[in-house]
């Protein structure tokens, strides 16, 4: 049985002051099923302490929206795993699609990124998903799986054990406009039997989270498959009572 997750990725947004005005009303909204989902925040960089300290012994976790290809050294404004693991991440974001379209990240130096995630002991949320071209063209899962390949090329399928797969479809991400429910579901399933192709288990195993305009009016309807184990929310997540009403729809 895989226990659904809900993360926050607030992207390039937030405040000291916003932080924690935010986090004070969420984290009173979120109390009652904290224990059946898991939830984690991922705030810009500089916020890290500030949403630890806040997050304190709340359970919830603390996670970051990328980590440098590379261990240390001459890679400036670049941020380690190690570096994230100390600050007390849990989860990192990699291959996030504005990673890849407007910071140029190919598939390979995601899978870096994912290795080092996980070389660091943190938990890899692998966020994959197609163009609009490309699910126009029938190419949507061809895309998908060369996204995953690149991973199991750097680390080798076991290397996905215990990480988790973000479907964010690129053309509903900030768009409004969401995948529907059956593709969310189609998706989902059919890249756990790519995974099953690869490592028997594996494709049950894995976690594998929708994104992509989900909203409190929305997300009941994509949560309800089965193939779905939760969410990785954008916009969203920065309103407490959106983000809440999305994680009661979870629970
Ligand atoms: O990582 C989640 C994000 O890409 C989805 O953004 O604003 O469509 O929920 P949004």
């Amino acid at each position: 049985m895989r226990k659904p997750i809900l993360i926050a990725n607030w992207k390039m947004n937030g405040s000291l002051h916003a932080n924690q005005a935010l986090l004070v009303r969420m984290l009173a909204k979120l109390r009652p099923f904290r224990k059946a989902v898991d939830l984690a925040i991922c705030p810009p960089f500089p916020y890290l302490f500030q949403v630890r300290d806040l997050l304190g012994y709340t359970g919830i976790a603390l996670g970051a929206q990328n980590a440098s290809s590379a261990t240390s050294g001459a890679h400036t404004g670049e941020v380690s795993a190690t570096m994230l693991q100390e600050m007390g991440c849990r989860y990192v974001l990699v291959g996030h699609s504005e990673r890849r379209s407007l910071y140029h990240e190919s598939n390979a130096d995601v899978a870096a990124r994912f290795r080092q995630v996980r070389s660091a002991g943190m938990t890899p949320v692998l966020c994959v998903g197609e163009t609009l071209e490309e699910r126009e063209q029938g190419q949507a899962m061809a895309a998908i799986e060369s996204q995953v390949q690149a991973v199991i090329d750097e680390t080798g399928v076991t290397g996905l054990e215990g990480s988790i797969i973000a479907y964010e479809p690129v053309w509903a991400i900030g768009t409004g406009r969401t995948a529907t429910p059956e593709q969310v579901s189609d998706t989902h399933r059919a890249l756990r039997q790519f995974l099953e192709s690869h490592y028997p288990g594996m494709g049950e195993a894995i976690r594998i989270v929708y994104g992509g305009s989900v909203k409190a009016g929305n997300a009941a309807e994509l949560f309800q498959s089965p193939e779905v184990d939760g969410g990785l929310i954008g916009d969203a997540s920065l309103q407490a009572d959106e983000f809440s009403d999305i994680g009661t729809a979870l629970a």
